[in-house]
């Protein structure tokens, strides 16, 4: 099996070369053309080989470089190819809010599925959206790493920041083995968002609150407020997907945040947990 890291998923390649048995880490001459347009060569043989090709789509330069690169697999002749995605971009546009807009998830399952057998998501938006591809799906979770991250912490107290995020919160705190609650959280739009005052079991507690992303941070930012209100100790703020917009950062560390924790779906500095073991084992069902 030849593992090919893109730009915007080599370290994870590598990490996941090391987890598996019998993967190589594919060679390849890539570049940018004086137009910034992608060029990428294999230089191994990649003829009846299954490939697995780790590149998050984010943002867009990442998306047509992944496009290339399927194309390049396709072009060698391989067996299989199997995508992984760590982070899938355009997967919060997974339905039609308003009359004349795209379903952008579907026409990115739809332009990955033109070339792969098998793709794998982590931690998608909503796991309904994996049916928008044709290939076959694997859907895999970082929150068993981020939780046993969060357990060396301390952490003992764990809070959705929305109802979206229970699920998740109910699993890292059933791995640590502390409470959970959730706040419920009203969008008013792309930056701005309410919730709704609750009286939260917080009080000199090292509360984690863990999502699937954070954007511009401001969902976050709620509830370290309402944390810090009430008296919490210390709050870390934990997501897969850290994509950080703008000044994101500022916000949550304004707002009383003491940690930020990632994984490196979207590589950051605050990508302390690797989800590089999630794909390996997603790789055992397919291949
Ligand atoms: C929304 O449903 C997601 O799970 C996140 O809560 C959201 O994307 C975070 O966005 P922001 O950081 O901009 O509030």
């Amino acid at each position: 099996m030849f593992v090919v890291g893109g730009s915007a998923g080599v370290d994870i390649a590598k990490r996941v070369v090391e987890l598996s048995k019998d993967a190589v880490l594919a060679e390849v001459e890539s570049k940018r053309f004086p137009d910034k347009e992608f060029y990428i060569r294999f230089l191994d043989k990649l003829k009846d080989e299954d490939v697995v090709l780790i590149q998050t789509s984010y943002p867009d330069e990442n998306l047509v470089e992944l496009l290339i690169t399927m194309d390049a697999v396709v072009e060698a002749q391989a067996r299989s190819l199997t995508v992984a995605l760590p982070y899938f971009s355009y997967s919060r546009q997974d339905k039609k809010f308003k009359e004349g807009e795209p379903i952008s998830a579907r026409a990115v399952a739809n332009m990955v599925s033109l070339y792969a057998d098998n793709v794998i998501s982590i931690d998608p938006h909503k796991d309904y959206i994996l049916d928008f591809f044709d290939a076959q799906t694997k859907c895999c979770s970082a929150v068993g790493e981020l939780a046993a991250h969060l357990k060396k912490m301390d952490v003992d107290f764990v809070l959705a920041p929305d109802k979206g995020a229970l699920d998740t919160a109910q699993q890292a705190a059933g791995i640590i083995g502390c409470d959970f609650d959730y706040m419920q959280k009203t969008r008013l739009d792309g930056t701005t968002v309410e919730i709704k005052p609750k009286k939260l079991d917080a009080k000199e507690r090292i509360v984690a609150i863990v999502d699937d992303i954070i954007s511009t941070g401001g969902t976050m930012a709620k509830s370290i407020a309402e944390l810090k209100k009430q008296g919490a100790k210390k709050v870390i703020v934990c997501c897969t997907h850290g994509l950080f917009i703008g000044g994101a950062i500022e916000k949550l560390k304004k707002a009383g945040c003491d940690e930020i924790i990632a994984t490196d779906t979207i590589k950051s500095e605050y990508s302390k947990v690797s989800c590089a073991p999630c794909i390996v084992e997603a790789l055992k069902d397919l291949l």
